[in-house]
């Protein structure tokens, strides 16, 4: 039987999936096993890469959990050739691996050399090593989906946020050089914006998780609710969107506001109401 839903399949599909073991990139390697995918999971510490890789086996899912710093090169090409090696192929990457931070960092002049290293390797550089290491693979078999992971920081500026605004702006740019470049051996790559989500990350980056006034729908995103649109972008679903964004942001950006913890200036408020 070939219906609708038959292209949301993922079985047989390898998924490579960066920071696999935390908060969005969690649910996305659940929602993916649950899809039907083999899923390899990637990040720093062995424990929750376990804890994730456990939950799968455990619902009769194929997990390789992969101790990896996607900031350095050698390890990402190392992930990549041992997924291939275990699973024969890998149809699916997301650069969801990265460091979050929020508004109220410091001041520019206060940032140090490695400070700016440190987020925009995370964010951005280690986004391309997995991109570079997969892609002759998958321009080879003549198909894949490359899913990056943006940011609302991404489109907009925020208050002392520069490394983390920049990076999440190269990760939009990144996807469009990918669509652009690959999308004729039939290598895909979209970008998805989440909006706020309560994570380790986002706990771990605000003094207080930012409030849910800015979103329409008057809430903050739940990590589970990213999981269904990565399985669409990794699905045969979404084989004609290239070099798109996805916002889930309960319509954050929709609205246009985001909030800068600036005071309006009296004076200058005064002024503007006189003319
Ligand atoms: N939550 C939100 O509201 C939100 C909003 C917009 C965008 N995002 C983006 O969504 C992605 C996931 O964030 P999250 O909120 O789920 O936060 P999180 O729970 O902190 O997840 C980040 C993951 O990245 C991994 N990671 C960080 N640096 C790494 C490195 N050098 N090498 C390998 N893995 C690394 C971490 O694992 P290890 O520490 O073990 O390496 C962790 O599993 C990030 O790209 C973030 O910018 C999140």
């Amino acid at each position: 039987m070939n219906t609708l839903f038959d292209k949301f399949n993922l079985s047989e599909n390898t998924a490579v999936i960066t920071g696999g073991g935390t908060g969005l990139g969690r649910e996305m390697a659940l929602a993916l096993s649950r899809a039907g995918a083999y899923v390899i999971i990637a990040g720093r510490r062995q424990n929750p890469l376990k804890e994730v890789a456990d939950i799968i086996i455990h619902e009769g899912g194929k997990c390789l959990p992969v101790q990896t710093d996607v900031t350095d090169s050698s390890e990402v090409n190392r992930l990549l050739d041992l997924s291939i090696k275990k699973f024969r192929k890998v149809d699916v990457l997301v650069n969801n691996a990265g460091i979050v931070a929020g508004q109220g960092g410091k001041p520019i002049w206060e940032i140090s050399d490695s400070e700016w290293r440190n987020v925009i390797d995370a964010n951005l550089t280690g986004s391309f090593y997995c991109a570079r290491a997969i892609s002759q693979h998958m321009i080879e078999r003549g198909s894949g989906k490359i899913i990056n992971v943006s940011s609302g920081f991404g489109l907009r500026g925020g208050r002392d946020n520069y490394m983390y605004a920049s990076s999440k702006g190269g990760v939009i740019q990144l996807t469009r050089a990918l669509a652009t470049s690959l999308g004729r051996y039939g290598v895909t790559s979209n970008c998805l914006v989440p909006g706020i989500f309560r994570t380790e990350g986002t706990i771990k980056s605000q003094e207080q998780l930012p409030r849910a006034e800015f979103v329409p729908v008057g809430r903050l995103g739940i990590p589970n609710e990213i999981g269904p649109i990565v399985v669409f972008l990794a699905s045969q679903a979404s084989n004609y969107m290239n070099g798109s964004l996805f916002s889930v942001d309960g319509g954050a950006l929709a609205g246009g506001y985001a909030p800068t913890d600036h005071k309006p200036f009296k004076e200058l408020s005064e002024n503007i109401l006189l003319t």
